[in-house]
């Protein structure tokens, strides 16, 4: 761990009043120098309310652009243009708008893992934590799904609405496979396992728990079992080790290669010249922010 580099990126966030945003997935060493670790949902709520001038955002394009959403006026860094995630690249307007046309009384929820061009057009967002809150909210029958699959069908099994679902998929978490599931338990018989709703559907049907990378360490910490398998992409289980030390977590080894290009180097770089800063077009914010402010107010009476 470079604490040099560690002990710079803090000075310089303190000298221009920023605030380091890092989502679970990150590497360890990020996570020394962050101000909030969290989920989508988490990380949102953070950007919502910070009154910090600028935010470097450690995590993917898709949760640095809501950031930015929310706080139009701030300065919304992201390290490195290679963090995109390639499911929110899964979805071109005018597909949706088409497929809109096909259900006219379909409401349109999208996954906050979308441009913010696709947010523009949604009725509102959700999170992993919240898709099904925020689906069962809406008064429409009716529900366009986009773009993750496998959150759609989660989404179904707990919903009588009629999800509409798009094809995407997220590549991290559908490698994992209801076989690796099957020989972890079979070499841990104690272990209950916890899973993404971004896996499929066989694998989610074996899991004890299914939940957002967050609601992951909460239900680790109440569950009085010792022992966790840990479906969703491995990053998660270096934060679930560090915070819960005393229970043992097994991976499924699964990497998002896209949330791994942040480094100690690069958040340095970032704030030093102030790169890369996020760019969105005005209508585009106004449009994608009503979805993203729904989205918050459905999650505020969840809490
Ligand atoms: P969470 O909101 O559960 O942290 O998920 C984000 C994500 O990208 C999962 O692949
Ligand atoms: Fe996107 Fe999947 Fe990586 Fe999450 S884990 S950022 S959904 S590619």
């Amino acid at each position: 761990m470079n604490l040099n580099l560690i002990n710079k990126i803090n000075e310089l966030k303190t000298e221009k009043n920023a605030v380091i945003l890092v989502h679970n997935y990150q590497r360890p060493e990020i996570y020394k120098v962050a101000d909030f670790m969290g989920d989508s949902i988490e990380l949102c709520k953070a950007a919502a309310k910070t009154d910090a001038d600028m935010i470097v955002f450690c995590g993917v394009d898709f949760m640095a652009e809501s950031a930015k959403i929310l706080n139009p006026e701030k300065k919304v860094l992201i390290p490195t243009r290679q963090a995109e995630c390639p499911m929110a690249g899964m979805v071109r307007k005018k597909d949706l708008l088409d497929l809109k046309k096909e259900y006219p009384e379909a409401a349109i929820v999208s996954y906050v893992n979308t441009r913010a061009e696709t947010k523009a057009i949604s009725d509102i967002c959700c999170t992993s934590a919240n898709a099904v809150e925020v689906v069962n909210s809406l008064p429409n029958k009716e529900i366009i799904f986009v773009p993750d699959e496998n959150l759609a069908n989660y989404v179904q099994s707990k919903s009588d609405k009629k999800i509409i679902p798009w094809k995407g998929f997220c590549y991290v978490h559908a490698k994992i496979t209801a076989d690796q599931i099957m020989e972890a338990k079979k070499a841990h018989p104690e272990a209950k396992v916890i899973a993404h709703p971004e896996c499929k559907m066989d694998v989610l049907k074996l899991a004890d728990h299914v939940g957002s990378t967050s609601q992951m360490l909460t239900v680790a910490k109440k569950d009085e079992v010792r022992e966790f398998i840990i479906a969703t992409e491995h990053g998660m289980v270096e934060r679930l080790r560090l915070e819960i030390p005393d229970k043992k977590f097994y991976m499924i080894v699964t990497t998002c290669i896209q949330m791994k290009e942040n480094t100690l180097e690069k958040v340095l770089k970032s704030l030093q010249e102030e790169i890369h800063p996020v760019k969105l077009d005005e209508e585009i914010i106004r449009k994608a922010r009503k979805a993203l402010e729904k989205m918050l107010e459905v999650s505020k009476k969840m809490d």
